[in-house]
């Protein structure tokens, strides 16, 4: 380590004190692979930080020795975001030691947390107090409050909900230089020019380094019902939306669609799951309803009779509604393990897109066939988010492909087909999980090139010199990495 190195650390662990400063290489590790394994950096050291000020003094002595710096929460993202490069400069910020609950006011229905709160420990404070935090996902026992908000992750509830941004009613957050952003307290009315909480929701970490946030909260719910039903065709599973969405209204929280293919690769990776409907089925959705104390008597009739319609219509080709909680839980570990399950499948390029709601069907018959014919071998499924027109389309590597080669052979040239098409059909490379590195050289590609200067000119106001998780997002030059 060079003398200005040495000096930079020497001042940074006089603030955050040894428990606050991790420099053993082993120990730093773990938390530079991101959670796909596809990416690995290096860093200067791992930063613990346990308060804000701590974070813009930190911050502060970054600036002062240009290092850049690496927020990471609870390393769950799926865009190598979390990740810093192989240079080894960069300062790794973790806020896993920011996990305090400062506050859940429950008249208000109102949470005010630190950045490294868990999803999971939020679920739990707000069901303590009657209430919810209508936001989750699979990731849910490890994304933090500040990766979600950076990320504006959306999830299995956003059919009723909306994404993170809707939740979002306040922010705390450490700007590049060590200044702190404090727009902690919720206005219901506030016209004082931009609302520039929003700024930071979805910038993954470029703009600032969130320290805390005030969300929303909703009231409880007092029943639900998760039914898994069997469908033919993508298309059909769209119909089935339509006809739930027709018959439940509101009450309808979640419908997320799995292939048979990946269902498959679930009951491979967990030993003990079982497969809710008998035989085989090209498509499952899974759909929860629920209801809130005005409502609850009477809600298993109703889903029963819409399903019993769908029957009638040919929409469901068989369905089964969950009857107890441990088999509600067990159909969503089924859906939630998907990602993982693909995972342990072998080498696959993700795609995490949407294109406009009503097209999607037609949209993953038409993408599925074209990659499967122009890269014989290859295995196409599409799962996740059909409400929302956000499928997770992954594809497959021919049997025996050595992984790191495909991925940056063919695995590529698959990807940019795949965006290219999405483009094409009016749709985002990137629905909920934000561009990292994984998606920079892509989305400099794709964008609009207004949008592009916008995203650079907000960038080079906030952080000119780039030292706030850099090669993530936006880059004021033109990224070097080949799409
Ligand atoms: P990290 O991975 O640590 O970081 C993500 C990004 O946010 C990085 O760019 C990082 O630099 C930045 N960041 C983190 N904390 C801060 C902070 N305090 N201030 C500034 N920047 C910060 N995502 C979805 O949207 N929908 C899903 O359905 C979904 N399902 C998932 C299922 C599984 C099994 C897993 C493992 C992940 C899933 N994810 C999903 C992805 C992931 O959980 C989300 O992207 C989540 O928001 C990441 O949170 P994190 O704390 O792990 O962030
Ligand atoms: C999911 C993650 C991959 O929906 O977003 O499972
Ligand atoms: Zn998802």
């Amino acid at each position: 380590m060079d003398l200005a190195t040495d000096q930079f650390l020497a001042e940074l662990l006089a603030v955050l004190s040894p428990r606050g400063l991790v420099t053993d290489t082993d120990l730093v590790a773990p938390w530079l692979t991101d959670w796909r394994g596809r990416f690995t950096g290096k860093a200067l050291a791992l930063a613990l930080p346990a308060t804000t000020a701590e974070v813009a003094e930190t911050v502060r002595l970054c600036a002062h020795h240009r290092v850049p710096i690496v927020p990471q929460g609870g390393n769950s993202g799926m865009s190598g975001g979390a990740t810093p490069d192989a240079s080894g400069h960069a300062l790794l910020l973790s806020t896993r030691r920011m996990n305090a609950i400062l506050r859940v006011d429950q008249s208000a229905r109102e949470a005010t947390c630190e950045a490294g709160v868990v999803l999971q420990t939020l679920h739990e404070a707000a069901e303590a107090q009657g209430l919810r935090f209508p936001l989750t996902l699979g990731g849910k026992g490890s994304a933090t409050v500040g990766g979600l908000i950076s990320t504006n992750a959306g999830g299995t509830q956003v059919l009723r909900h909306g994404v993170m941004r809707a939740q979002v009613l306040g922010i705390e957050a450490v700007l590049p230089d060590g200044q702190v952003f404090n727009a902690l307290t919720p206005l219901r009315k506030d016209n004082r020019g931009f609302d520039l909480k929003q700024l930071f929701i979805g910038s993954e970490g470029t703009l600032g380094i969130i320290t805390a946030a005030t969300l929303r909260l909703v009231p409880a719910i007092a029943d639900r019902v998760v039914a898994w039903a069997g469908v033919q065709s993508i298309q059909t599973a769209r119909a089935l939306l339509l006809h739930c969405e027709a018959g439940l209204g509101d009450a309808l929280e979640g419908f997320e669609v799995v292939p048979q293919p990946c269902l498959d690769s679930v009951l491979a990776y967990l030993p003990d799951a079982r497969a809710p409907l008998a035989g085989s089925h090209p498509w499952n959705a899974l759909i929860e309803v629920v209801a809130d104390p005005q409502h609850a008597s009477g809600l298993r009739e109703q889903v029963e009779a819409v399903l019993a319609a769908a029957v009638d219509k040919g929409l469901v080709t068989d369905a089964v509604l969950a009857t107890s909680e441990a088999q509600a839980d067990a159909f969503w570990t089924l859906r939630e393990s998907v990602s993982a399950a693909e995972r342990a499948r072998g080498p696959a390029m993700q795609h995490d897109i949407s294109v406009p709601v009503e097209r999607m069907p037609d949209f993953l018959v038409e993408a599925s066939r074209a990659v499967e014919a122009q890269w014989p071998g290859t295995r196409a499924v599409g799962y996740g988010h059909l409400g929302d027109g956000n499928i997770h389309f992954h594809v497959g590597a021919p049997a025996g492909a050595e992984r790191a080669q495909w991925e940056g052979s063919e695995g590529k040239a698959i990807s940019r087909m795949v965006h290219d098409l999405v483009t094409r059909w009016g749709g985002s490379i990137s629905a909920e999980h934000g561009i990292g590195q994984l998606k920079l050289a892509e989305l400099e590609r794709l964008a609009d090139p207004v949008a592009l200067h916008l995203l650079r000119a907000v960038k080079a106001a906030l952080d000119p010199e780039e030292l706030l998780n850099p090669g993530k997002l936006v880059a004021l030059a033109p990224s070097s990495a080949t799409p």
